[in-house]
């Protein structure tokens, strides 16, 4: 019986949000919640998926694509490893995963890397770990219809848990960047549900095309000053204007051994995409203030698409967890469910 298996870690963004499609830059770190994928080859031509925490099986053939949202990531999956003329067998594939779901720490990226890695293993295919990365982005624009950048599928299949990884998501050159000196990352669930589709996230990466056509250029990536900027209509002006001091503060960061530098970037960050790119929510500006606020929190911003999920800080190491219960404690107590996620 031909078997394999495979796995692949979420991911938590430190700096650099709704940068990557701008061919902007990136600073994500893996977390240590990983989605394993087993599959086992069959007789006939059908692959049945088994999602242990869903509790749920789909089957399907390649070229009936399924309708449940979980099972096109790896039908996506399977699709472009045929495409590049991949023998794709008849397969029994659990999936089970660890990474939070719907949160902004990249379940969808964890499961495409490691069904990816574990065709990779299976059919002895020759993929490194960025074209890896980018098959996984493919299958979740082809087959989900989320217009990604390629932040969370790079980060999943290339970055390590105990540094971040810078990528400039245009030429996709990366480098190690350490934690500042003294510090750790502390993610907090907002508990308010974000469904990535569904949400303004396509419209954001629309508006930024536009803003990018009506300035000639490529991309906002090459955006150069915020005054070239006035040309442009009131939204389309601010998007850009969040892209461009964004990567900007990406930069910065790279200069910034100390972690209060590299916390007040962070605040400035969530400032920029509550007020100029508008995809924060109430839930995320209250659970922010509150990490701000707090003894041993160097900074703290929304983290991933936004429109809810998560949030990150940068703290004191020795106060982590005292950090996370009283801030839990106060955002809670005006009811709402919030959680911590990192660390796990
Ligand atoms: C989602 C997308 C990424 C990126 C972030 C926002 O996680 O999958 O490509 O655009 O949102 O930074």
């Amino acid at each position: 019986m031909k078997q394999a298996v495979a796995d692949a870690p979420g991911r938590v963004n430190l700096l650099g949000e709704h940068t990557d499609y701008n061919d902007g830059f990136v600073l994500p770190v893996a977390i240590t919640q990983r989605t394993r994928v087993t599959m086992e080859v069959i007789e006939g031509d059908t692959v049945e998926v088994h999602a242990r925490e869903l509790g749920e099986t789909v089957r399907f053939r390649l070229g009936e694509p399924p309708s449940d949202h979980f099972a096109s990531y790896v039908y996506g999956c399977l699709m472009l490893v045929k495409e590049r003329g991949a023998q794709v067998p008849g397969l029994r594939i659990e999936v089970s995963s660890e990474v939070p779901m719907g949160v902004g720490l990249s379940s969808s990226a964890a499961l495409e890397v490691a069904t990816l890695r574990c065709l990779r293993t299976l059919l002895s295919l020759d993929l490194d770990d960025v074209v890896i990365a980018q098959l996984a982005q493919r299958a979740e624009i082809e087959y989900a219809n989320v217009r990604c950048g390629i932040m969370d599928q790079m980060a999943s299949s290339l970055a390590a848990t105990d540094r971040a990884l810078l990528i400039d998501t245009r030429s996709l050159e990366r480098r190690d960047v350490p934690l500042p000196a003294g510090s750790a990352v502390l993610v907090l669930d907002s508990g308010v549900a974000r469904t990535l589709a569904g949400s303004g996230y396509n419209q954001r990466r629309s508006e930024c095309e536009a803003a990018a056509q009506a300035l000639g250029i490529a991309s906002l990536r090459e955006v150069t000053s915020l005054q070239q900027l006035d040309v442009l209509p009131d939204v389309q002006k601010r998007r850009a204007r969040h892209v461009y001091t964004e990567n900007a503060r990406v930069m910065s960061a790279l200069d910034c051994q100390d972690a209060r530098g590299f916390g007040q970037l962070m605040n400035e960050s969530h400032a920029s995409l509550r007020d100029d790119y508008e995809v924060s929510t109430g839930e995320l500006n209250l659970l922010v203030d509150l990490l701000q606020a707090q003894p041993g929190v160097f900074g703290a911003r929304l983290t991933g698409a936004g429109f809810g999920g998560a949030c990150v800080a940068l703290c004191e190491p020795a106060r982590l967890l005292e950090v996370a219960d009283a801030v839990l404690g106060k955002y809670n107590g005006q009811g709402h469910s919030g959680k911590r996620l990192v660390p796990a």
